[in-house]
């Protein structure tokens, strides 16, 4: 009878102890190899309850995000608008794998990309964000939060610039690009200062007058803003980059051979038109948030359209200029007329 008895008893604790160092073993794998321990610990490693991992810091400050909607303009507005919000509020910031397939490419961006699988499992409280900053958006209240909208102004990110700057400096090899070409156009002037111009057309040539009650950039706009860059600098040098670069050639007077009609035309590669743009010492931007971080980013003059609805717009229920367009940038009334004509 004992020696059955002494076989048990020695057995049961061998067992045990192989069953703990499983545990221990997986769950310092899991520790060291998850940064999300705490949803980790809802997932399939039930058993590893049973010895908590200790809390990492990032758990702790919780798991922020931001829908990645639009292209590459609103994704940026909602990267700079994410890092800043998350900052205000102690969070750690997580970008979706959408958003960091668009920007990666271009930028030397740093915030964690949280993977697809964590999506699923975050129980995410949605926060609606208009596009200007709040007070309340200083508190909002949350571990796991989505910020959501299309937000895309200085005035969420602007005091910590110098890091968003820092966030969307650009990969060597596309700056070497930019700058090559950009050096390209300079032919044999001794003094150039190179103008980023962008020309948005697109849906927006359609959407603007039939649903916001407003106008894209006209000839006029463009010729004005651009006497105003030839009457400041010697020798300027206009980089032309549009989704509709046919209009462009047609309506933009390059007679004087100081204008260059870059890019493909049709924004296919929207990275490397923004490249250009952002390496121009100025800016001339019509509308959108493309050309809004173009000129951020040149950090030069920006001359901008500016009053490009009829003040009943419903555009402006959801657009603030002042929030914007930085206080310093140069704006042109637009020609509303052809609005005024039609009623
Ligand atoms: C270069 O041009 C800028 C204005 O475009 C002018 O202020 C500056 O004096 C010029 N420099 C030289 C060396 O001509
Ligand atoms: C284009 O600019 C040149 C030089 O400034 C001017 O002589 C010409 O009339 C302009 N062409 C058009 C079509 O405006
Ligand atoms: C203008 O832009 C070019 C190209 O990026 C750069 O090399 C140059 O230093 C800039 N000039 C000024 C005055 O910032
Ligand atoms: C746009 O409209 C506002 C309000 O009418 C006006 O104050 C401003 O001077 C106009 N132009 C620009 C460039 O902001």
């Amino acid at each position: 009878m004992k020696v059955p008895d002494y076989r048990v008893s020695f057995r049961v604790p061998l067992q045990l102890a192989l069953y703990l160092l499983v545990i221990m073993t997986l769950s310092i794998f899991l520790h060291l190899c998850n940064r999300f321990p705490t949803l980790q610990r809802r997932g399939p490693s039930q058993k590893a309850k049973a010895q908590p991992p200790a809390p990492a810091p990032t758990t702790e400050r919780g798991m922020w995000t931001v829908n990645s909607i639009g292209r590459l303009g609103n994704q940026m507005g909602e990267y700079a608008t994410l890092y800043a919000l998350a900052k205000m509020n102690g969070r750690q910031a997580y970008i979706l794998p959408e958003m960091h397939q668009q920007l990666a490419p271009l930028f030397r961006i740093t915030l964690p990309v949280v993977s697809r699988d964590v999506v699923q499992r975050v129980p995410w409280r949605n926060y609606g964000l208009h596009d200007w900053m709040s007070e309340e958006y200083r508190y909002i209240k949350g571990k796991y939060v989505r910020l959501t909208g299309y937000p895309c102004s200085w005035t969420f990110y602007h005091h910590i610039r110098q890091e968003i700057l820092q966030e969307f400096s650009f990969h060597d090899h596309i700056k070497e690009e930019a700058n090559q070409y950009l050096a390209g156009l300079r032919g044999q002037r001794q003094n150039v200062t190179y103008v980023g111009i962008h020309v948005r057309r697109g849906d927006y040539v359609r959407v603007m007058p039939q649903i916001w009650k407003g106008v894209v950039a006209d000839k006029a706009y463009l010729e004005k803003a651009m006497s105003y860059f030839r009457a400041k600098y010697q020798e300027p040098v206009f980089v032309v980059t549009s989704n509709g670069m046919e209009w462009c050639r047609e309506n933009i007077n390059a007679s004087r051979g100081d204008v260059y009609f870059s890019g493909d035309g049709k924004e296919s590669s929207p990275g490397r038109d923004f490249a250009l743009l952002a390496h121009c010492n100025h800016t001339i931007m019509t509308i959108g948030t493309f050309g809004i971080w173009a000129g951020y980013l040149a950090r030069g003059e920006t001359v901008y359209l500016a009053n490009y609805t009829l003040p009943d717009s419903p555009f402006l229920r959801l657009f603030k200029p002042e929030a914007a367009f930085l206080p310093e940038w140069i704006g042109i009334d637009a020609d509303l007329s052809p609005l005024l004509s039609k009623t």
